[in-house]
């Protein structure tokens, strides 16, 4: 088969100078980081395979805001139950804490399960190790607290309609879950890398709004000896300032984060933060569930991932934060969902019939058809039009 010579592997690259190719300078900037690291080198992370540096002046080597000399006489975000005082630290610093977000009993409920669930998971074997120390993913399907915790219902955490409210405003409304995991500081274990949940879109910041906000809960308290998350407050500020691809200049130095159990601290995807290190003997864990557009693609592969009985269990807005409503620009299966809106229970967007089809192995797709297929394949049972049909039926009723 002979193509034209202008579709040829060898003709397309002698015909893309790099100074000719699109968007180049911004899409491959590396910024913001490039200008972080060259401008902060404190901040470059360090070498897995040498003892971690103390006393040099590196990111993970701090104290928590109240001890630190360049932080001790401004005024950080505390936890409080305040709804305006959580605006403004948000905005100002990228963070906000929840005082209470979880009461004693239901943090001690959350506490329990995912430490039981940790060391199962090691027992098991299918622990999963990360320089910082032991993640525990898709906590949906590790006990029922956590898919509450999904729903933000106040019998799980009883900041839960605060949190949904400060959530529409901060994404606005129809945001979904990201994923929701705990995330270990292990004693002995390396810090993470500063980053920012939206890491993904860089080089662009987004900068009138966050594109994900986080939601950590905290169900045990942390402080300086035992890996407290790293911050640099108001450092979302300077990267907003910097704007999508600019360089930013020098940062401020960084925070451990000091909390007692059951606060609930939102942040800004934009704000530069990381796992601490534990100098503890004691595991710590908290647990982060992000927020996003609902037609992002989420972290948790939730359509592949989410056990048959919590799916068969959720209620609508469960299905809904876990992506499993589709709308017109996302989660649409063989095109069910387009013109659907997003909304909770709303029957035209609900793809949970073609998961449990694929469950119980009768999943029918839509494949090769023609007016010279046979009235036999034109009338298979797809799954398609069983679910369409059903989907129709409910709308209108
Ligand atoms: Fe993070």
């Amino acid at each position: 088969m002979t193509i034209p010579i202008e579709f040829s592997s060898q003709f397309i690259k002698d015909h893309s100078p790099p100074e000719e190719q699109l968007f180049q300078s911004f899409l491959q900037s590396g910024e913001p980081y490039t200008s972080l690291f060259r401008n902060n080198p404190w901040l470059i992370p360090p070498d897995a395979g040498k003892p971690l540096e103390w006393g040099s002046g590196a990111y993970w080597d701090t104290t928590v805001a109240r001890k630190h000399p360049h932080w001790k006489k401004i005024e950080l975000p505390v936890p409080t139950r305040d709804l305006h005082q959580m605006r403004r630290d948000f905005v100002n610093w990228g963070f906000c804490l929840i005082q209470d977000g979880l009461s004693a009993a239901q943090c001690d409920r959350f506490r329990a399960r995912l430490f039981d669930q940790a060391e199962g998971e090691r027992l098991a074997g299918v622990e999963q190790r990360t320089p910082t120390g032991q993640y525990v993913n898709t906590l949906i399907n590790k006990g029922q607290i956590f898919a509450q915790c999904i729903e933000q219902d106040p019998e799980a955490v009883q900041a839960g309609p605060l949190i949904e409210h400060f959530l529409n405003e901060t994404l606005g409304r129809g945001w979904i879950c990201h994923s929701f995991l705990a995330n270990g500081a292990d004693p002995g274990g390396q810090p993470q890398i500063l980053h920012i949940d939206q890491g993904p879109l860089m080089p662009w910041i987004t900068e009138e709004a966050p594109a994900l906000v986080n939601t950590m809960f905290i169900p045990q308290d942390i402080h300086e000896g035992n890996g407290g998350t790293l911050l640099i407050p108001g450092s979302h500020q300077i990267l907003i300032e910097a704007g999508s691809g600019g360089p930013v200049g020098k940062m401020p130095p960084t925070i451990q984060l000091e909390a007692p159990a059951g606060t609930i601290m939102l942040f800004d995807g934009r704000l530069l933060h990381g796992t601490g290190v534990n100098r503890s003997s004691e595991l710590r864990f908290v647990a982060t569930m992000s927020n996003v557009k609902p037609w992002m693609r989420t972290q948790e592969n939730w359509a592949l991932s989410v056990d048959p009985a919590v799916l068969a269990s959720a209620s609508p807005k469960l299905l809904h934060r876990i992506g499993m409503q589709a709308l017109t620009y996302g989660a649409t299966v063989e095109g069910f969902g387009l013109g659907a809106r997003g909304r909770v229970g709303e029957a035209v967007g609900d793809t949970r019939p073609f998961r449990e089809a694929a469950d119980d192995g009768s999943y029918l797709r839509v494949g090769e058809l023609s007016p010279d297929s046979s009235l036999e394949t034109l009338d298979q049972p797809f799954t398609l039009r069983s679910v369409t049909e059903q989907a129709r039926r409910r709308a209108s009723k």
